[in-house]
């Protein structure tokens, strides 16, 4: 099938950066960006410096084909009908209540988009799997595509996201690899080839894996867990040096120095953050148990249950490198954003260390250079909903919290503690030295990342 016109649904991290990438390298495509939540459909098409996701380059890319051949639209049927080939890149967060609660993905989203669809759909359809999926999920959706028995066809392609991001531009045009799971019937077959075809514009063809859809689906969740078990080794062994005396940045260059294991992400943390890394996992582990694989699952739960122990690692060194007493005691959080040139906070360590610096009576003040005050209340409101906390425990701790502007000047007016949480690149140009050596009292600082390029007795290491 010639593929004239996309609609991807979800406009989102990983449906606008991927889209615009598309529309950029295709320019005989039309690629309609559609979203239930209008404010974000309002956000893409408005001002450039606002868009709903910061990614380094992307909003040159928008504008070079915004509304050219990419569309950002909440008409989400007329876009459906118009297409031959829909993206599903709807979120797919952890289930919150019912079966699985806590561990497996809920696909509510992905079930409407189907439905959707297939209400919508009165020609064949190529329905492509863009979010991340629980392995064997395209039978259901093949399940409820197929319900509305409107004569129509459907073929379902897996084709899971790689980017990362805050290098989601750099990832889509230099792929590692772009991996499509198909049938074997010939219409599957057919499909897929225009899908590799839409890819060959600028991925080389030797890029281009093409596999069977259990295989792509699995593949996701695989490398996500290989990859945030390579932080969680790492920040383990972080626990290590603290109590042995070895360096850890040394320990990180001579374990990736031998070409079997390799340099990449090996970098100690607060440990890892992000909207995907420990909902897939669980998903997995979730998964794993229902195919009896007890083991398994015990293994890969395990890299979630080490983040969770590095995160509280770190707050507990705060708080006891200040004897145990922060109440009323002034600590001064860098960094909200998950990772750096990420405006994301979703998951980030900060905001489990921050509600746990709160919980206990400190004054806590916040800085990111991406995200502002009312993302920071949102993101802990949400976490003490999760862990039921009475509105008058919530206002008391917003009592202690602030948002500042001027992180230097804050830290140098009778700060106790700072936390440094994301690997900003501007927090390592701050003056240390003076903020070590001149600020009132005996400041501490707690590097979450091993940046500062300074060494001090006062500045401890993750
Ligand atoms: P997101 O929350 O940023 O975006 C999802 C969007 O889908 C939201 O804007 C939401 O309003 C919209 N949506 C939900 N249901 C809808 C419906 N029925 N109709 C129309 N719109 C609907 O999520 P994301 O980070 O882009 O992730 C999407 C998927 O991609 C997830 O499965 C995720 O695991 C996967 N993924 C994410 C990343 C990443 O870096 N964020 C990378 C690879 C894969
Ligand atoms: C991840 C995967 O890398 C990507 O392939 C997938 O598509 C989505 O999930 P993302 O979560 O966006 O991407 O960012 P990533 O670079 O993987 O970082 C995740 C977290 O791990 C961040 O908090 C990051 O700071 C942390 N991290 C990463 C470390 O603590 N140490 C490292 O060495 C690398």
């Amino acid at each position: 099938m010639k593929i004239k016109n996309i609609c991807c649904i979800g406009a989102g991290y990983v449906g606008g950066p991927t889209m615009a990438v598309i529309a950029l390298n295709c320019p005989k495509i039309n690629v309609t960006v559609v979203d239930s939540n209008p404010n974000k459909i309002r956000a893409w098409n408005g001002d450039l410096e606002k868009l709903p996701v910061f990614e380094p380059g992307l909003k040159e890319i928008i504008k070079n084909v915004r509304n050219k051949n990419l569309f950002f639209s909440s008409d989400i049927d007329k876009s459906i009908d118009l297409s031959e080939m829909i993206f599903m890149a709807v979120n797919t967060p952890t289930k919150e209540s019912g079966v699985g609660a806590g561990m497996a993905a809920d696909l509510k989203y992905i079930e409407a988009c189907a439905r959707n669809i297939a209400k919508v759909a009165k020609s064949d359809k190529i329905v492509v799997e863009k979010s991340t999926l629980p392995v064997r999920t395209a039978e259901k959706i093949k399940e409820i595509l197929d319900s509305e028995g409107n004569d129509v066809n459907f073929e379902i392609l897996s084709n899971p996201e790689f980017l990362a991001e805050g290098t989601a531009i750099q990832d889509l045009f230099k792929s590692d690899r772009v991996l499509i799971g198909s049938d074997s019937t010939k219409t599957a077959k057919s499909a897929a080839k225009s899908l590799i075809e839409i890819y060959s514009s600028w991925i080389p063809k030797k890029k281009i894996l093409t596999t069977n859809v259990w295989s792509s689906e699995l593949s996701k969740l695989a490398s996500n867990a290989m990859l945030a078990q390579r932080i969680s080794s790492i920040n383990s062994f972080s626990a290590m040096c603290e109590k042995t005396g070895a360096d850890i940045k040394e320990l990180s260059k001579a374990i990736g120095l031998d070409r079997r294991i390799g340099p990449k992400f090996l970098e100690p943390s607060v440990g890892f953050g992000g909207s995907c890394f420990q909902k897939d996992i669980l998903n997995l582990v979730y998964l794993c148990k229902h195919y009896g694989l007890y083991e398994v699952a015990e293994y890969w739960h395990q890299v979630v249950k080490i983040n969770d122990y590095q995160k509280n690692r770190f707050t507990q060194k705060i708080i006891d490198n200040l004897d145990g007493k922060i109440k009323q005691k002034k600590i001064v959080i860098l960094g909200w954003a998950f990772k750096s040139n990420s405006n994301d906070s979703r998951e980030s360590a900060s905001i489990h260390v921050t509600a746990k610096l709160l919980s206990l009576g400190a004054n806590v003040h916040v800085f990111d250079p991406l995200i502002k005050k009312t993302q920071v209340i949102l993101d802990l409101k949400k976490l003490w909903k999760k862990n039921t906390l009475e509105k008058k425990d919530i206002n008391r701790m917003l009592n202690n919290f602030k948002y500042t502007e001027y992180p230097q000047e804050t830290i140098l007016d009778g700060t106790a503690a700072v936390a440094l949480i994301t690997d900003w690149n501007e927090f390592k140009k701050y003056d240390w030295n003076k903020i070590v050596n001149q600020s009132n009292n005996k400041i501490l600082i707690f590097d979450g990342r091993n940046i500062l390029p300074l060494k001090h007795k006062r500045i401890f290491k993750i």
